[in-house]
């Protein structure tokens, strides 16, 4: 869910980009994407024997030509083998509606590590305002974003075209303004760079907010029994956001099919059900199904407890950059479930946690004092 987004924004002046400097391969390869899949919503489905499906888990039912060349493109990408260098860099996107309350705690947090990140900023109602040099000129162009909408969706898309505009770009992550870095900045790009995984939550929620969210018109592409649920803020390796914008096949069910108010009681939210649903479907071995932005449901509302200043100590911080388990809140029986899985990272348990959220602005003095401490917790 998108913080504090809970009307519509209307974005001021836009900031328009240019396409120039798009990399030549990336244009290529993503017109001879769109090109395929195009041709391919051309024709009528037509039913074809499914043997050319047997990389999948099993589906008896006969798969659509617009599926088979969906996933033979995946596939395709897929075999691609990560291409990292001493100039690789983490993309770290941020969707937001305006300023960024932490930017001087993430300021500290990159400093000393120029060239081995760059920065995004989708701002959805107003320009920010900066005062960090790293985050200056770094909006892309961004359009509004409606809570529990598409257009959430559309700006991550948006955010990940962007950067992938830069070959350097290995990892992508995507924070919010209320999230904070729990590491130092080393242990941060190691953790991601050189994990086999992406790291998007994804797990069945049999309840009202997970698997009754499913909608009929989504089949026959998407199964009841194939539907799940993640946290929007993901990580995500360059493969994996290359597919994303491959992807219009399953995108379009959600955009059609998922949203409050389609269908009577299923306030269906795409940016919780896509992405996790979508990555489940076609790669599930690539994902590691708990995400590292730590995040509190205890309170069991709409929204996860937003911490402020006096709830913050050290004690607390070093107690979620060590956590182990995951857990995932399930809409099951009257007060919810939750499931709960050990962090596993390439085969061993670590910390699960790179970022946390929520924050309130009145905490930066605060993190901005244990920062030094409490990243030097684990190394
Ligand atoms: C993630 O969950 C899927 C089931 O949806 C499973 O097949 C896959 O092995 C899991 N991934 C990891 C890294 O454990
Ligand atoms: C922190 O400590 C409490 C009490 O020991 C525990 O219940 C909780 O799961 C811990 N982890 C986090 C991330 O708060
Ligand atoms: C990631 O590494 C672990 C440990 O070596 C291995 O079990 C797992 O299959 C690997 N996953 C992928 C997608 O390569
Ligand atoms: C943080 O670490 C510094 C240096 O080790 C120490 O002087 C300071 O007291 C610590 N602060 C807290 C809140 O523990």
């Amino acid at each position: 869910m998108v913080e504090a987004q809970k009307k519509n924004y209307h974005q001021g002046p836009r900031h328009h980009h240019t396409s120039l400097k798009k990399p030549l391969w990336l244009v290529l390869t993503v017109s001879v994407f769109s090109m395929l899949l195009i041709c391919t919503h051309m024709m009528p489905p037509r039913h074809r024997k499914s043997s050319s499906s047997s990389w999948l888990p099993v589906h008896v039912r006969k798969l659509s030509d617009e599926e088979v060349a969906a996933r033979t493109v995946v596939r395709d990408i897929l075999k691609t083998p990560p291409f990292l260098t001493s100039s690789s860099k983490i993309a770290f996107l941020f969707l937001t509606p305006g300023t960024l309350p932490f930017e001087k705690l993430w300021d500290k947090f990159f400093t000393g590590h120029e060239g081995k990140f760059s920065i995004y900023i989708h701002p959805s109602n107003e320009r920010p305002v900066h005062i960090s040099s790293h985050f200056s000129d770094r909006e892309i162009y961004s359009d509004e974003v409606t809570w529990g909408r598409i257009s959430v969706v559309d700006a991550e898309k948006r955010l990940l075209v962007s950067a992938l505009e830069d070959p350097d770009n290995q990892h992508f992550v995507l924070l919010s303004e209320s999230c904070i870095p729990l590491h130092t900045f080393d242990y941060t790009y190691r953790y991601l760079l050189y994990a086999n995984v992406s790291f998007i939550e994804s797990f069945v929620d049999p309840g009202p907010h997970g698997t009754g969210r499913h909608m009929e018109h989504m089949l026959p592409e998407i199964a009841r029994e194939d539907f799940r649920k993640g946290a929007q803020w993901f990580t995500m390796k360059r493969q994996h956001a290359v597919i994303v914008m491959a992807d219009s096949l399953y995108y379009s069910k959600f955009r059609e099919y998922c949203g409050p108010g389609i269908e009577a009681y299923k306030d269906c939210i795409a940016d919780e059900h896509y992405l996790p649903t979508f990555f489940s479907m076609i790669d599930p071995m690539g994902i590691s199904n708990w995400s590292v932005t730590y995040v509190d449901w205890s309170e069991r509302r709409w929204h996860p407890k937003t911490y402020t200043a006096n709830e913050i100590s050290l004690h607390f911080m070093k107690n979620v950059t060590t956590e182990e388990m995951s857990i995932h809140g399930t809409s099951v029986g009257e007060h919810g479930d939750e499931l709960h899985w050990p962090c596993t990272w390439n085969g061993i348990t670590r910390p699960c946690y790179l970022f946390a959220r929520k924050f309130h602005p009145d905490a930066l003095d605060t993190l901005l004092n244990l920062f030094p401490n409490y990243t030097s917790t684990v190394v």
